[in-house]
Formats: C-alpha cells, sequence, structure tokens
C-alpha cells in the first residue's frame, strides 16, 4: 500500500472574510487532520499545510460591509480563524497566508511561466459593469436568477442552490451586488486559461487513473469532462490581489481561483527548505482535502495549471465531502443559521473531542448531512460516556480496587474463550481501523473503535470481576480470573488510546496520563499489541474522559441558533435597503499627470439664485480672487440659495465652459455626498485666500 515516500496533505484555505463554522470542519479539516495523525503515527513522513484565502471578491465585499480595509478584514479573520483550529487540535504543520510576500512571488512567478510558455489566450470582451460604483462585476460582485433552478440570489460564479456554476452572462435580470444598479456592458482584457486543451489529458488522468476516487469526486468530474471545457479568464479588474505581472496591466490582479491553490505550494515553500521533494517527486501523494463545492477546482483547474506549468505532482485523491446541515437547513452565513467554531469552545471548553466525535461520526461523507444538536447530545452520553469513557473508567476503578493499583498478570493457564475472543478482537481492530483510514472511510473507522470499547464493555458484564472476588475467600484461585480480566481491559485501553489518538488527540493524551506512559505508546505500530503495560506497573487514578452534556445546554444552543437566524434576518432586511457598498469603490488608477491636469482653485460664493424652469441648478457668482466666476451647479434640492452666499468653496477651475439653461457655466464646485445623497460643501477649515490652488 505504501509505494509513495512522503504524504503532502493539504487542507483548502478557507477565506479569511468570517469566522469559521462546523460545517468547514466537517467538510475538510476535521478528517485532513485525522488522516495526518494517523499517518504519523505509521511514523510516515507526511506534512500538513493550509492558510488563509485572503484575495478576492468575498474579502473585499466584507470590507465593505465591515466599512473598512481589506487588510483589516484579513488580518482579523485570520488570527480568529487559526486559533479556532488551534483550538480544535487542527495540527497543521503551517498555517499561512496568500498575502505573504512568499505566495505574491509564488503565485506571481507560476502566473509569469504559463504566459512565457504561450499557455494564456488573450482576449477583449464586454462583460457587466457597475456605473455607480466603477467595477466591473465578476463572481460574487453580480447576482441575478439562476437559469438552472430559478433562484433568484444566484452569483456570477455559481448558484448555491442548486450548485451550478455560472458565468455572469448566465444570469437572468442581472444587478450589481454592490449598489443594486442594472449593469451595462463594457470593454476589458484578461488573459484565459485554455481548459479545453487539457481535456484528452485530464480524461485519462480521472476517469481512467482514479476510478478509485469517491463517488461524489469522481462523477462531478465526470459531469464537468462530459459537457466540455472553455476557456476561463485568470485575471480581474481588481485593486485587491496579486497584480498580474505585465506590463500593461494596470487595474489587473490574478483571479482568486488561480492563486489561492498555488498557495498550497507556497505554504510550503515557507515550512520548508526541502518543499520540491514533496511538490515535485513522483513518489510524493499528495491528497487534497476539501468540500464539495471546492471539486472541479482541484480536480480540474488547478492539475490543468500544474500541468501546463510542468515539474509538478499531481493529487493522488482528492476527498471532498458533501456539506453538513443544521437543524435540517443548509448553513447559511446571511442568516447566521451556522454553530461558529470560537462560539463552541466558548460554550463547551475542554469538550473540543466531543465535537470532533459529532463531526467525524456523522460526516458528510457520501452525502449531505445533518447536525442537531440533541444528535450532538446522544451521542456524547450515549456513545462517549456511556460506552468508551465507562469501558475505560471501569477499568481503572476496578484495576485499583481488585489488583492494588498495579497492572496484574495474565494467567495464560486458564485463558477461557471470552479472553481469547477478546484479544482476537483487539489484534483485528487495527487492520479494520487501518483499512478504514487509508480508504478516507473515516466514519467507519471510527466507528470501529468505538465498537471496540463496546466489547470491552461486554467482556467485563460477562466476567463480572465485582462478583468473581465475593469467591476469593474461599478459593484463591478465583482471583486468577479477576486478574485475566483487568489485565486484558488494561491492554485494551492502551490498545484504545492508539486507535482513538487520530480521532481525539485529547482524550488519548488523558489516557496516557492515567496509564502513566510516555506518547511513544501511541505509535500506530502498537495497536494490535497485548503486552502494552508491564505487569506490576502502578497506573494513576481515573479520569473522566466525557462528562455528561445536560438537556439545558442544549436547549440553550438550540435557542442561540435561532435567535441568532432571527436577528440576522432582521438585520439583513435593513441591508436590503442599503446596498452592501455604502462607499463606491475607488476608481480605476491614474498617473499624477492626470491629476495635475486638473486646476482646481478656493473661492467664496458671493451670490445664487435659482435657474428659472430648472429645478436642480442654481447660478452661482464665485470669487476666485483673481476674477469672478459664474457656475452653474446643480445643488438647487441641497440649498436654498440665500442660505449660501459667504460659503467657501473648491472650484474646478479650468473645466471646459458649459452652457444650461443658457447660462454659460466656467467650472464646478466640489461638493462630497453622501450615502443619503445629501450634499456637503468642500472647504479648508481655516480661511484660505480666495484663488489659491488646491492639490
Ligand atoms: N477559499 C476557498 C473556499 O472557501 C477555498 C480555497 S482552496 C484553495 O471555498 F485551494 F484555493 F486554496
Ligand atoms: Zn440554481
Amino acid at each position: 500500500m505504501t509505494d509513495y515516500k512522503r504524504v503532502l496533505v493539504t487542507a483548502a484555505l478557507p477565506y479569511a472574510n468570517g469566522p469559521i463554522h462546523i460545517g468547514h470542519l466537517a467538510g475538510c479539516y476535521i478528517p485532513a487532520d485525522i488522516y495526518v495523525r494517523y499517518q504519523r503515527a505509521q511514523k510516515r513522513d507526511v506534512i500538513f499545510v493550509g492558510g488563509s484565502d485572503e484575495h478576492g471578491v468575498p474579502i473585499t465585499i466584507r470590507a465593505m460591509k465591515e466599512g473598512v480595509s481589506p487588510q483589516e478584514i484579513v488580518d482579523k479573520y485570520h488570527e480568529l480563524i487559526k486559533h479556532s483550529f488551534q483550538q480544535m487540535g487542527i495540527s497543521f504543520d503551517i498555517y499561512s497566508r496568500t498575502t505573504s510576500p512568499v505566495h505574491h512571488k509564488t503565485a506571481s512567478d507560476f502566473f509569469k511561466k504559463l504566459y512565457d510558455d504561450g499557455i494564456f489566450e488573450e482576449k477583449e470582451t464586454e462583460q457587466y459593469y457597475d456605473e455607480k460604483t466603477h467595477t466591473f462585476l465578476a463572481d460574487r460582485y453580480i447576482t441575478g436568477t439562476c437559469p438552472v433552478c430559478g433562484n433568484d440570489g444566484a452569483y456570477g460564479d455559481q448558484c448555491e442552490k442548486c450548485g451550478s456554476s455560472l458565468s455572469p452572462d448566465q444570469l437572468i435580470n442581472p444587478r450589481s451586488t454592490l449598489s443594486d444598479a442594472i449593469p451595462v456592458k463594457r470593454k476589458t482584457k484578461h488573459w484565459y486559461f485554455p481548459l479545453q486543451k487539457y481535456e484528452d489529458f485530464l480524461r485519462k488522468w480521472i476517469l481512467e487513473g482514479h476510478t478509485e476516487w469517491k463517488n461524489n469526486v469522481y462523477g462531478q468530474c465526470k459531469s464537468w469532462l462530459d459537457n466540455g471545457l472553455q476557456s476561463r479568464a485568470m485575471t480581474r479588474d481588481s485593486n485587491w490581489g496579486i497584480k498580474v505581472p505585465l506590463p500593461d496591466a494596470e487595474g489587473k490582479v490574478l483571479y482568486v481561483w488561480f492563486d489561492a491553490p498555488i498557495g498550497y505550494i507556497s505554504a510550503t515553500k515557507e515550512l520548508t527548505d526541502k518543499w520540491a521533494d514533496y511538490w515535485c517527486k513522483e513518489d510524493t501523494k499528495l491528497v487534497h482535502f476539501i468540500g464539495k463545492d471546492n471539486i472541479v477546482f482541484h480536480c480540474i483547474i488547478f492539475p490543468a495549471m500544474l500541468k501546463a506549468h510542468g515539474n509538478f505532482v499531481l493529487p493522488d485523491n482528492v476527498p471532498a465531502n458533501e456539506f453538513l446541515n443544521i437543524e435540517g437547513d443548509k448553513v447559511s452565513t446571511s442568516r447566521n443559521w451556522a454553530v461558529w467554531v470560537h462560539e463552541y469552545i466558548k460554550d463547551f471548553p475542554g469538550c473540543e473531542d466531543v465535537l470532533r466525535y459529532v463531526l467525524c461520526a456523522n460526516a458528510p461523507e457520501n452525502k449531505d448531512n445533518d447536525f442537531t444538536w440533541k444528535d450532538f447530545q446522544d451521542r456524547n452520553n450515549n456513545e462517549l460516556a456511556a460506552i468508551f469513557g465507562n469501558f475505560v473508567n471501569r477499568t481503572f476503578v476496578l484495576m485499583h480496587k481488585l489488583c492494588g493499583g498495579k497492572v496484574p498478570k495474565l494467567h495464560t493457564d486458564i485463558l477461557d474463550d471470552l479472553d481469547r475472543q477478546l484479544i482476537a478482537d483487539i489484534e483485528a481492530a487495527k487492520a479494520k481501523v487501518e483499512n478504514a483510514l487509508e480508504g478516507f472511510r473515516f466514519r467507519d473507522a471510527l466507528y470501529e473503535v468505538i465498537d471496540l470499547s463496546r466489547k470491552g464493555n461486554k467482556y467485563m458484564q460477562e466476567k463480572e470481576p465485582w462478583q468473581v472476588v465475593k469467591k476469593v475467600a474461599e478459593n484463591p484461585e478465583a482471583q486468577k480470573s479477576i486478574d485475566n480480566c483487568l489485565h486484558l481491559c488494561l491492554q485494551l485501553t492502551a490498545n484504545l488510546a492508539i486507535l482513538i489518538n487520530p480521532f481525539l488527540p485529547a482524550t488519548a493524551k488523558k489516557m496516557l496520563h492515567m496509564m502513566k506512559v510516555v506518547d511513544r505508546i501511541l505509535d500506530w505500530e502498537n495497536a494490535g499489541k497485548i503486552n502494552l503495560l508491564s505487569v506490576g506497573y502502578a497506573l494513576r487514578a481515573p479520569e473522566i474522559l466525557f462528562r455528561k452534556i445536560e438537556d439545558a445546554e442544549i436547549q440553550a444552543q438550540i435557542e442561540k441558533l435561532r435567535a441568532g437566524s432571527v436577528a440576522a434576518e432582521a438585520a439583513q432586511k435593513v441591508a436590503v435597503a442599503t446596498p452592501v457598498s455604502s462607499t463606491p469603490a475607488v476608481k480605476p488608477v491614474i498617473q499624477y499627470d492626470d491629476f495635475a491636469k486638473l486646476d482646481l482653485r478656493t473661492g467664496t460664493i458671493v451670490a445664487a439664485e435659482k435657474v428659472e424652469k430648472a429645478d436642480k441648478l442654481l447660478k452661482l457668482e464665485i470669487d476666485l480672487g483673481f476674477e469672478k466666476r459664474t457656475i452653474v451647479s446643480g445643488i438647487a434640492q441641497h440649498y436654498d440659495p440665500a442660505t449660501i452666499v459667504g460659503k467657501r468653496v473648491v472650484v474646478v477651475a479650468n473645466l471646459a465652459p458649459r452652457k444650461m439653461r443658457g447660462i454659460e457655466s466656467n467650472g464646478m464646485i466640489l461638493m462630497a455626498e453622501d450615502a443619503d445623497g445629501s450634499l456637503q460643501f468642500i472647504a479648508s477649515d481655516k480661511e484660505v485666500q480666495n484663488g489659491s490652488i488646491v492639490s
């Protein structure tokens, strides 16, 4: 099974645009972490890379919503997400970020290489443009009705309802997400990656070469390939992202889905000088853990990019999970229908392993699945506490009571069928768990571990050492049966620690402490052995591994979920009236020379009157110091002419004259427009001589 020398595991880089919820954990981080911990226990050369995805529209939209810069958004959420992962025991070897300089260089060089090799098609096309905010509307900047399912909140890249991948042109009744404006078409140039040229390669590699991939993954790939691949733009018009490394590419950045997966390579570079061993040597096993919405990017687009670039290994497997719903409803961050990981950690301190357990036992491995708080409570109380925890606890309590707190002897001469069966079960469990883990069947693997503890409980129940002890006084031989029972139960406990370790690392640690043994015991090669604890060795007192979770705690969580979503809905109603961006996006970059052409001067309004038959216009006389000017200004609905005489203003003094309602206007006064449309004069806070230059 191991014809590879090293294992490189990646987990999707979450957008640093909000906290993570349990759907993220169930979708990819928990399976990835279990897999990695198992590989480490196998003593394989494995590294686990992750990080934040910090570019793209999800970030800029969030920045506008919070009214701060994209940099502030990614700084804030990168830290929050990183901390949540740490608390949950997701053991990345590096958790980097795509704003790192190493990544900017790596992604930029990657693009440049494809460009130099003539891979890209350069095309000028008409794209939707929002004239209000001066933004090209790609991806999530544009919404409309999905042509496939009729959902009227579909995005320019995807419909979240039916999962169809879309382009802005396919949306019916498109609107700008930023301003709600109806977009117009404008020309813009971009660099396209010709996916169709890689179709043959992809077909052979996936459809023939990777029939072992999970059905959901293989099926999605097949449907993409059968529908025919097309060129995809790998650049965007934006000023947030990695600049396109070409002359003549002002205001263009790399498409976030071009740069983000390269982030795996960059993170590996940051982690180790030997990064090229992991990325370029054929005997590396590369595994991408992702959620199902990422399949096309990791199975089709990124591999085609790697192939086009050359010199990189391709993923050996892409075990994507489906989605986890909450209490019967799809997770929605905008409706706040989610269980946030940082809040769980606060509400259930010390219960991180319980969440890992529930999300693995109930993982959406082959189909969407449901998380309910009741199921969470049941699994904790009835499985973790009542079966696994109870077995370990009973074993320790009885060992202290009946065997003097030391590992008793195994009297092989009196082994009975129950003992032999238990030994066989311990030996068999290793292969069962291992096969399931190697095949990315994490639920099955975890089930086997719990099942082994269930067998331990049953064995103990049948052996009844607490009854046997009553006979010891008249028949000292009876103690041997007690010894055997507890010897085997203790060896089983050590085995359980090894087997549960990838899934519930904090629990395994507690068990090591109770057994007073070193970490090395957890090496996978020790599983299946029944000589892990030496006879006569004194062990510690038992600790409770899993506390009971009370009805009141569950009730509180259900109420919190409902209250949170009601509040979010109310907030959303307000937000619909005000589009996400109260501050329009910054216009495309200009050079200093462009700015220097403007002649801005200070002046004072010395006369103002309404323009007849024009309800918006005022005729103003402006004293510029060196001369007086007539300027017609569209502020009549905002200011009564009588109130503005004497106001200081800034004037564009070299604007070409223009006739309005028969009056020649010689310039323009600058006004600031608020989100509510009200206008304010721009002036210096101290009096400045009229005619002064503003620059
Ligand atoms: N940020 C993406 C998401 O949350 C995942 C990016 S995975 C990577 O859907 F490969 F691009 F990094
Ligand atoms: Zn749809």
